[in-house]
């Protein structure tokens, strides 16, 4: 089955610093990179390294054509890839310190030009029961979930990153919501210090028809089922022996998490491959260029 992603691209400028810059501080960078990126491009990546036949929508600018080459690399359709000759592509400006954290600003340059015509014409060719993927890095995210509701699709979110009109999103309708413990207490509204459990059980309150994971990085994640009354499963992170950079682990978790729901792999089994993939995503540097292939990743689960 073909997923369908309408997802930000955006071209990373990566600099490695001795530690995140303070207040009014200038400092040398000991390393500079340029990777292609944005939470969109890396999940479709993901998607196709764990096997998904995937179709990536979006938008870059007329200096974004690594990006589209990058995509194609991975048998990624971009088919629906809009090019807008008056806009940047999407870049961010990543820190990472020596223990591997990273610190992101965001241009979304050509991701913000997507409107609800162009969803129209993306979402045309799909029917009632097929999967889409969502990130929050493009506009008009609120009206696209309507559409994607009122065509009957199957909807996962990964609303990152956050933004306070996701409060008020029809976040209810969607079929599985993949966060990390900051996010969850965000649309929670707990203060930013609540137990990812007391998160969840919120949630889970607030959307009752929907799966929920949290992502909780080191912590490994805790997910449960919609109605669950069990407790919520918790996975353990995957143990890996250094950090090097944990840009996009939270997209391969995504990526590879629906890959394997799609080809039929049970709840927990899908849980703990996806979980092992964001490991191994955090043991190389870069965001796309770091997402293992799935054979890695199973040799590493065995
Ligand atoms: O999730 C990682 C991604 O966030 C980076 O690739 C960067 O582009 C930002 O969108």
């Amino acid at each position: 089955m073909n997923i369908l992603n309408i997802g930000s691209l955006n071209l990373d400028h990566v600099y490695h610093l001795p530690h995140f810059l303070h207040l009014g501080e200038t400092l040398h960078s000991t390393a500079y990179h340029r990777f292609p990126g944005g939470k969109g491009l890396n999940q479709s990546i993901a998607l196709a390294r764990a096997g998904a036949t995937v179709t990536h929508a979006g938008a870059i600018g007329s200096d974004g054509a690594l990006l589209r080459d990058t995509l194609l690399a991975d048998h990624i359709s971009v088919m629906p890839l809009l090019i807008h000759p008056a806009e940047p592509t999407g870049h961010a400006i990543i820190h990472v310190t020596p223990d591997g954290q990273n610190a992101i600003l965001l241009h979304p340059g050509a991701n913000h030009t997507l409107t609800t015509e162009h969803f129209h014409a993306f979402l045309a060719p799909l029917h009632p029961g097929d999967p889409l993927l969502l990130q929050n890095e493009i506009s008009q995210l609120t009206p696209l979930l309507h559409l994607a509701h009122a065509a009957q699709l199957r909807v996962t979110l990964n609303p990152a990153p956050f933004t306070a009109d996701l409060l008020d999103a029809p976040l209810h309708l969607l079929d599985t919501l993949i966060l990390n413990e900051i996010e969850a207490c965000q649309l929670a509204r707990l203060p930013s210090d609540t137990a990812p459990h007391a998160a969840l059980v919120t949630l889970r309150q607030q959307y009752p028809d929907t799966t929920l994971i949290l992502t909780l990085g080191s912590q490994g994640l805790i997910a449960s089922l919609p109605h669950e009354t069990t407790p919520p499963l918790h996975i353990p992170a995957h143990p890996i022996s250094r950090v090097v950079d944990t840009t996009a682990a939270g997209d391969t978790f995504t990526g590879y998490f629906l890959a394997e729901r799609l080809r039929g792999t049970p709840f927990p089994d899908a849980l703990r491959l996806a979980n092992t993939a964001a490991a191994l995503c955090c043991t190389q540097p870069g965001a796309s260029p770091s997402i293992p292939r799935r054979a890695d990743v199973l040799a590493a689960l065995a």
